[in-house]
């Protein structure tokens, strides 16, 4: 599938000014606007505190914002979202196929008709042959594909991955986000994933937002203009090292504004 330029994309999703303030008036996002297109893939990148995670949940519809709009183009429905969190989430008593099989099986749809869907999605994510294996069985990247299996089997909207790979080695990391990027050009996934990592966003993402704390919020949008396929070679272009570096020093200044407030 040939994903359009970044210009000419459908519009999918449309945040306006959303503040979130929990009890006791920590602001946890302040003034977040995001438009996503389809196609998109938007990394929120910032340390820990800055609202990723409240930013995904009101995306979810999990909790309502404070102030401030969350608006689905053509209005919200039941498949528009699959979501991916750190831990893997997998049901240790059942096998592979039948977690994959979990978000039809909450819309009341039979295992016999979407097996051939769940092995494809499998089959996609290179865990085919596993499907009758139980989650006590796989290693720890292989789990986290069982649950980006499960994310996308519906063929979601929009996907949300919340620091999916924060808890893998480097070397399964980078495996993974190179399966990402394929599972990508090979579905059209529409992504908005979050991390604190800068070398993630920037070999991912079209789009990068970088955010602060206290209050959470977006400080600078960066776009990457590099073509996907992306590899081994986009890995160690010049280009990537400047954005990487760019980024680096965004974070490292906000870092610093926030230490000299307390
Ligand atoms: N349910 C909650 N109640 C109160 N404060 C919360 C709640 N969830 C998050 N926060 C606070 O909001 C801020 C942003 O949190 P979060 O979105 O989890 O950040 P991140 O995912 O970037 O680490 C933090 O200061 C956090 O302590
Ligand atoms: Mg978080």
């Amino acid at each position: 599938m040939v994903v359009a330029p970044m210009g000419e994309r459908a519009p999918i999703l449309h945040m306006r000014e959303v503040d979130k303030t929990f009890n006791g008036g920590i602001v946890a996002l302040e003034h977040m606007s995001l438009d996503v297109n389809e196609g998109d893939f938007i990394s929120l990148l910032g340390p820990s505190g800055c609202g990723k995670s409240t930013a995904l949940r009101l995306i979810a519809g999990l909790m309502p914002p404070t102030a401030g709009r969350i608006e689905w183009e053509g209005g919200q429905g039941a498949d528009d979202l699959g979501v991916v969190f750190q831990e893997p989430t997998l049901m240790p008593w059942a096998t592979v196929e039948k977690n994959v099989f979990l978000p039809f099986r909450l819309r009341g749809q039979s295992f016999g008709k979407v097996r051939d869907r769940i092995h494809e999605v499998l089959a996609l994510v290179g865990l085919e042959k596993f499907h009758k294996s139980y989650p006590r069985e796989l290693s720890g990247g292989m789990k986290m594909r069982v649950s980006i299996a499960r994310a996308l089997v519906t063929n979601p909207r929009l996907i949300l991955m919340d620091e999916p790979f924060a808890a893998l080695d480097e070397i399964t990391r980078q495996k993974l986000n190179d399966d990402l990027l394929s599972l990508k050009a090979k579905t059209g996934a529409t992504v908005i994933f979050v991390t604190h990592s800068v070398f993630e966003s920037v070999f991912l993402s079209d789009r990068i937002l970088i955010m602060a704390a206290r209050p959470g919020r977006v400080i600078r949008e960066i776009t990457v203009d590099a073509p996907y396929p992306r590899g081994i070679d986009w890995r160690t272009a010049p280009e990537y090292g400047v954005i990487a570096r760019e980024a680096s020093a965004t974070l490292h200044g906000a870092l610093a504004q926030t230490e000299a407030a307390e």
